[in-house]
Order: structure tokens, then sequence, then C-alpha cells
């Protein structure tokens, strides 16, 4: 048996120049947890060429959804960010990774804090209604360089406020914190620099980080995952594992090529 299934890519959202995202078939045996990876990818001269996915998509969705930069000369994202619908990507048949609810010890509020591509597991995780029966209260912090690189956020998150389902459920739940370096925003500046100052939580009314009621999980860039990890070590957090719960995990945001 083959360690990849062949799933037909169903739409493409091309959200910037270095940013889109695609849906595709999904497998009715591929299971995962909300905020795993898998490895994705395409045939390429009778080889597969794959790298690690965060799942953008929910575990009770039907189809599989991804979130992609796009590197011009990048092996696999040059060839990736021209897919179409219709066209056969391979999914790896296990998903795996650290960003799961079950590697927190409790709490009641759950930081999800993410940079770039590194939205996308938590993009799975808060339409996960479990976790809003786990949280008291969940903040989605994502770091951009342009205003334009938030759509992708800003359209999930619309999304979710007009559901049916998600819509009355996370209205007092989830706080949705889109942040910009490069441009004028309404929220300016690097996720690690507005927890310094506790201008994230000023900014939407919320008491600053304690150790003892907050779990945060973070995606994005190396450098963002290394600044937050000192910072979280130096106030007490310990890091979480599949072996050992903690107060933090972190994933980073794979592919860059
Ligand atoms: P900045 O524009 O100040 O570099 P990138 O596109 O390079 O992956 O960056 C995505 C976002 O992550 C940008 O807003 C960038 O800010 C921010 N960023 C880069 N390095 C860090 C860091 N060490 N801590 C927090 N945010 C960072």
């Amino acid at each position: 048996m083959s360690a990849f299934q062949m799933e037909t890519v169903l739409s493409v959202t091309h959200w910037t120049d270095t940013l889109f995202s695609f849906t595709a078939t999904r497998n009715p045996g591929f299971r995962f947890q909300n905020g795993q990876f898998a490895m994705i990818g395409l045939e390429i001269e009778g080889r597969p060429l794959m790298r690690a996915y965060s799942m953008a998509s929910a575990n009770h969705e039907e189809a599989l959804e991804f979130f992609s930069i796009k590197v011009p000369d990048g092996p696999l994202t040059s060839r990736l960010q021209k897919i179409r619908e219709g066209d056969i990507i391979l999914v790896g048949r296990k998903a795996t990774g650290t960003l799961i609810a079950g590697n927190l010890i409790p709490g009641k509020r759950l930081l999800l804090l993410s940079t770039g591509t590194g939205l996308a597991p938590f993009a799975s995780l808060i339409k996960d209604p479990d976790i809003y029966a786990s949280f008291e209260t969940i903040v989605l912090a994502h770091g951009c360089r342009q205003v334009s690189e938030l759509a992708f956020g800003e359209l999930l998150i619309e999304g979710l406020q007009s559901h049916e389902f998600f819509g009355p459920l996370i209205k007092d739940k989830l706080i949705y914190y889109p942040t910009v370096t490069r441009e004028p925003f309404r929220n300016r500046g690097r996720i690690t620099d507005l927890i310094a100052s506790g201008d994230l939580f000023s900014d939407i009314e919320l008491s600053g980080l304690d150790r003892d009621s907050d779990r945060v999980m973070m995606c994005g860039s190396p450098a963002m995952l290394e600044e937050l990890h000192t910072m979280l070590t130096e106030r007490g957090f310990v890091e979480g594992s599949h072996s050992a719960p903690g107060h933090f995990v972190i994933e980073k945001a794979f592919v860059d090529r």
C-alpha cells in the first residue's frame, strides 16, 4: 500500500502574490486531530515531492483544506501554486503534530499565536466544538507584514460568525486579533512585542499573560517561536508534548520552499 493517497483538487483561491489556499477530496479513512499536519505534495517525474502541511480544515469537514505560501523557485510550492480544480495531489496517510488540545494541561484561556501560514492549524482548531467546551476564552492572534495577507483569516472568522452552529458558540468566546507590521492597520506590530508590552491584552480588554490560566499554542516564523519560547519559559510556562502535557506547545509553519 502506498504511503500516499491521491486526492482531487476541488477549489483554489489565490489571496496574494505569495499566499494561496486550496481544498481537496478527503479519503474517508484519513483521520486526524484538529491542529495536526500531514505530508502533502505532487508527483513530479514519477516521484512524490512532499512537504509537511497543517490541515486548515477541521476533522468533521468532508473536504481537506490547506493554506500555503508561494515561493517562485521553491521545488514544491512553485508547482503547487499552479494546481487547478480537478488536478491530483498526494496526501500522506498519517497525520501527526503537537498542536492538539491533549498536549495542554487544563486552563481557562487559550492563546493561539501565529504568523503567515502558521494560521492554518488554528483554522482547524477554531472549528472544533470541543475547544470551546475546554476553554472560557480563545484568542486567535495572526501577524502578517501586509493587510492583504490577513484575508484568508478574516474570511474564515466572518464565515464562523455567520455560521448557524458556530456563530452563537464563538460569540463570547473567540477573540480574533489580526496585526500587521509593515503598513497601517488598526493593530500594529509583532505579536511578541504586543505580548511583552501588554498591548495585545489591553487592546482586547483582557488581563495580561498568566501561567495559572493561560495555555498557548504557537505556529509561524521560527524567529517568533524562539522568542515566544524564551518569553514563556522565563515566566514559568512549561512546554507540553505527547508524553507530558504542559502550558504551551509549538509547531513551526513548515513550508518555506
Ligand atoms: P516583521 O515585518 O517585523 O518582520 P514573514 O513574512 O517574514 O514570515 O513574517 C510574518 C510576520 O511575522 C511579519 O509580520 C513579521 O514581522 C513577523 N515576525 C518576524 N519575525 C518575528 C519575531 N521574531 N517575532 C514576532 N514576529 C515576527
